[in-house]
């Protein structure tokens, strides 16, 4: 898997998003849309957007019953994108029948990955209020290993995850990484943090970069510089 900056492209709207990647003028960087951007703007922005030429992980976290996840992949899969997520907790049922729908006729598709805990999920939530009793580290690798033999690509986890999950489900296996800040940065609420440095030498296969890019007073400059540190 080659690797790459993805950027968190976490704006609320159309203008919003096009004045940031108005911004990039050589380089096309990899995008990330989420829930508030493809809530406000609609399947249309990804259009748009992939017609500049960007590539794009929709990052929607499908989690629903295999017949319903199948027929969303199947739009997500027309709509082009190139990566796209769902929850590991939906059982490999589910994750299968993503599969089905995101195969396009000629056996191509986007790669897609599983979340496997949020990581706003802590172990004692995890145990008092979904009974899941195991430890949540465990859980994060159980849930890799359920996503790998269902057929996903990879999953979506912190830098300091990355390491066990290639070391258990192999270095084929795509790792997501956000909670990236550059060592001089600020880290606002993520709490465990890489600098993109680290999340290469981890082995990270992509690294999300939201407000470290966003937020700076020269995002180009700042995509370089990242680009720079990870993929070197
Ligand atoms: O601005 P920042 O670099 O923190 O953005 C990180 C992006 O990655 C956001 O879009 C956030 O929702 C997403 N993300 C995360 N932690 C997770 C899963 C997704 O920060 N565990």
């Amino acid at each position: 898997m080659g690797k790459d900056v993805i950027v968190a492209c976490d704006f609320s709207s159309k203008e919003e998003v096009f004045a940031f990647l108005d911004k990039f003028s050589e380089e096309k960087p990899f995008v990330k849309i989420g829930m508030e951007l493809f809530y406000s703007a609609g399947p249309d922005i990804v259009r748009e957007i992939k017609k500049r030429g960007h590539k794009i992980f929709l990052d929607l976290k499908l989690h629903d019953i295999p017949n319903t996840v199948m027929k969303s992949m199947k739009v997500l899969s027309n709509l082009d994108v190139d990566m796209t997520n769902l929850h590991a907790a939906g059982t490999a049922a589910m994750m299968e029948a993503a599969i089905k729908g995101l195969t396009r006729e000629d056996g191509t598709r986007p790669i897609l990955i599983a979340v496997t805990q949020l990581t706003s999920t802590s172990e004692e939530r995890m145990r008092d209020e979904l009974l899941i009793d195991a430890p949540i580290d465990r859980v994060v690798i159980h849930y890799a290993m359920n996503a790998q033999k269902a057929g996903l690509d990879g999953v979506v986890c912190s830098p300091l995850e990355a390491k066990k999950v290639h070391e258990i489900c192999g270095n084929s296996f795509v790792t997501v990484t956000p909670g990236v800040r550059f060592a001089d940065g600020e880290v606002g609420d993520q709490v465990r943090v890489m600098t993109p440095a680290q999340a290469k030498e981890i082995g990270s296969d992509y690294i999300v970069v939201g407000r470290p890019i966003t937020q700076a007073d020269d995002p180009v400059a700042a995509y370089r510089r990242c680009v720079a540190e990870f993929v070197g």
